[in-house]
């Protein structure tokens, strides 16, 4: 550990540790240098080396096209994702090997081999076929975290089906919303899953998402029975899923489609009340995933690799599911919560299954921070030799809490940025590689061209803040936002909602992919993520639009007007608060303020509950009717308003709200 000046504030530096850079598969900072440098310079016999160590039908010819915002990779070639994630490696002769350690959160315990997972996955395929299902056609996904959730995932790829997973803490009207824009023929759910040592009534709000017939293109419901819990099974549409493999063989030829066949939506928050349903296509985000769990996680055949995430997220897809797999990589997959039964449960399961690799979020860390460190030092951890952070900001003060009481004082953390949009890491320390500083993601990986602009696109001063891009596209990018058709005949060359993709990632800096992020670099060029710069928040990692919010708080009979933001809190990162004003014959009330909370608890998912609401008999507004968010950002935090109020057309309305704060 060295002391380096330069930057605003001093930091600690941390040296990849010389062991770990002798076996690392990327092991000096010269090394990360000339391979960023060749995958920007030489991109084709960069990723020609890459591509060639995958099983492809067809292999390609042209590596790339880029017409502004379409981006296609490996564009000739043809392949099926999951022969690269696991055909090959049975093939290989690791088909005992195991794929996953699966822990319920009830205490019971699942070990599947790659060869149990391609059976299972072939079995599942066939039932899906059976029931008329063809490539192209999508499907949601929406299960607790068991195997038969991966085990879904690969049967649709598997069939060229167009799967979309949907997070199970999400309730019915994310789902309704989310099938009817996917037009979704079929879902695959469970009658429930285990949280905290309750039933998740997975299936209950399925059939709360399809009530009314609002949901008319599904034809199939396929049920898992997880927890026995009593539930309702339509005639005709609903089939359990054990009834669907019943006589159902172990294999199933996989579809070779077109590296750029669509893969996964998967639904993530905009600035608008509607989810973006994000496109990405098998052939680049398997090859970007792949390469980016290798080298960043550093994945050896020994290793034990724990991703903690939810597979209803991105990361769980990208480093649960299909980069882990990709690498033969035996996972940990777990059900529950961090402290059910104790605070100690991760823990324990590190120890148990002598986890090498553990991937988690900031979130996460400062609640065991919170917690106290007598729970990590009850088990021994000395198996880790890696350790991972995504989706917020990490404090450097959790970084170092992180590497001190979880990794022994010696493992290697990787700071990831990415995105759902991104599809794999993107700015990343390799740990073999680059020296790290708590705090910062440092530098961008291979192939990755990012920078730090300001509103003309113009590079900044180091230390300066601006907007993170990134200039041109990588494999894994977003293809696009879904829209009806895409990908169907009479739909051909049309790839989605074209105006919409293009206004959110190229307009505002025209040319290159802006995340929504605002960062600044330093003096060595490293990265620092500041937080989103547009209505998107960040709770616990979840992202969530606060337009999402407020369209829902006003479909409540009592409310008029709503409006959401986020203010910072020590655990979650950021919480929601909302200020709601009433429609004329509704009173203020406790009673009411609980019932909105939970209104959005049941409408939208229990983690966007807001954590503060306020009654307000008027929102802050300018003379232009735009509501001034910064002043409830200020009120939320402080309870004061301290900014510039020369813009406000009423002042009533923030003196009321401030006079609310100071009665309490
Ligand atoms: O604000 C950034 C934050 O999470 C956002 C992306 O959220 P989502 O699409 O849900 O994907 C999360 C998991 C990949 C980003 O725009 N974010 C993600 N990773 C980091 C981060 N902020 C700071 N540091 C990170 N390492």
């Amino acid at each position: 550990m060295a002391e380096a000046e330069g930057d605003q504030v001093q930091v600690s530096t941390f040296e990849p540790p010389v062991d770990f850079a002798r076996d690392a598969h990327v092991g000096s900072f010269e090394q990360y240098e000339e391979l960023h440098r060749r995958s920007l310079e030489e991109p084709e016999s960069f990723w020609r080396e890459i591509t060639d160590q995958f099983v492809w039908t067809k292999p390609w010819t042209k590596l790339r096209e880029w017409n502004l915002p379409f981006t296609r990779w490996f564009v000739d070639g043809e392949l099926n994702i999951t022969v690269n994630c696991l055909d090959r490696h049975v093939e290989n002769g690791l088909g005992d090997k195991i794929a996953f350690h699966w822990e319920g959160e009830p205490g019971d315990t699942r070990t599947v081999s790659f060869r149990e997972l391609l059976e299972d996955t072939c079995r599942f395929a066939n039932g899906l076929k059976s029931l008329g299902l063809q490539s192209g056609d999508r499907v949601v996904i929406y299960m607790p975290m068991i195997p038969e959730l991966p085990v879904a995932m690969l049967a649709c790829a598997r069939l060229g089906l167009v799967h979309s997973v949907i997070f199970g803490g999400f309730s019915s009207d994310a789902i309704r919303d989310r099938v009817q824009d996917a037009s979704a023929r079929a879902i695959i759910t469970a009658d429930g899953g285990w949280r905290r040592g309750k039933v998740i009534p997975l299936k209950d709000n399925v059939d709360g998402a399809l009530t009314d017939d609002e949901c008319p293109s599904v034809e199939h419901v396929v049920v898992y029975e997880r927890c026995k819990n009593e539930i309702e099974m339509a005639d005709g549409r609903d089939i359990w899923w054990n009834d669907l493999i019943e006589g159902q063989p172990a294999d199933c030829e996989p579809e070779s489609v077109p590296a750029e066949h669509p893969l996964y939506i998967l639904y993530t928050s905009g600035t608008t009340g509607k989810p973006k349903g994000v496109v990405h296509a098998q052939g680049g985000y398997l090859i970007q995933t792949a390469l980016t769990s290798k080298w960043i996680f550093d994945l050896k055949p020994d290793d034990i690799y724990w991703c903690t995430a939810d597979i209803g997220w991105v990361t769980g897809h990208s480093y649960i599911v299909y980069g882990i797999l990709a690498n033969a990589t035996t996972g940990v997959m777990y059900e529950g919560a961090p402290d059910y039964p104790a605070p100690d449960r991760f823990w324990e399961i590190v120890d148990k299954y002598n986890v090498t690799v553990f991937y988690t979020a900031p979130t996460a860390i400062r609640a065991f921070i919170k917690w106290g460190d007598e729970w990590p030092e009850k088990h021994d951890l000395s198996s880790l030799r890696l350790l991972g952070t995504v989706g917020e900001p990490i404090n450097p003060d959790v970084w170092l809490w992180y590497r001190r009481v979880i990794g022994g004082g010696s493992c290697p953390i990787v700071d990831t940025w990415w995105q759902t949009e991104t599809g794999g890491i993107l700015i990343t320390p390799i740990p073999g590689a680059i020296t790290t500083k708590p705090g910062s993601a440092t530098l961008p990986f291979p192939g990755v061209d990012a920078d730090v602009v300001d509103e003309s696109g113009n590079p900044v001063a180091p230390n300066e803040r601006g907007l993170l891009v990134i200039k041109r596209p990588w494999p894994s990018m977003i293809r696009g936002i879904y829209k009806d058709g895409w990908g169907q005949p009479g739909h051909e060359g049309e790839f989605g909602d074209r105006d919409r993709f293009f206004d959110q990632y190229f307009k505002r800096i025209e040319g290159v992919y802006l995340a929504g992020d605002a960062a600044r670099r330093d003096n060595d060029g490293y990265f620092w993520i500041i937080g989103r710069v547009d209505d998107v928040l960040n709770v616990a990692g979840h992202r969530i639009g606060t337009a999402e919010v407020e369209s829902c708080l006003v479909q409540h009979p009592a409310v008029a007007e709503a409006a959401v933001i986020g203010f910072p809190d020590e655990i979650t990162g950021e919480a929601v608060a909302a200020f709601v004003t009433l429609r004329g014959s509704f009173e203020e009330s406790s009673e009411l303020q609980a019932e909105l909370v939970n209104f959005v608890g049941e409408r939208i998912g229990r983690f966007v509950r807001p954590k503060l609401l306020r009654f307000t008999p008027a929102l802050p507004k300018t003379r232009s009717g735009k509501i001034m968010r910064r002043l409830l950002r200020e009120i939320a935090t402080s309870g004061k308003v301290v900014g510039d109020t020369t813009t406000l057309e009423d002042m009533a309305a923030v003196a009321a709200l401030q006079g609310i704060d100071e009665e309490e």
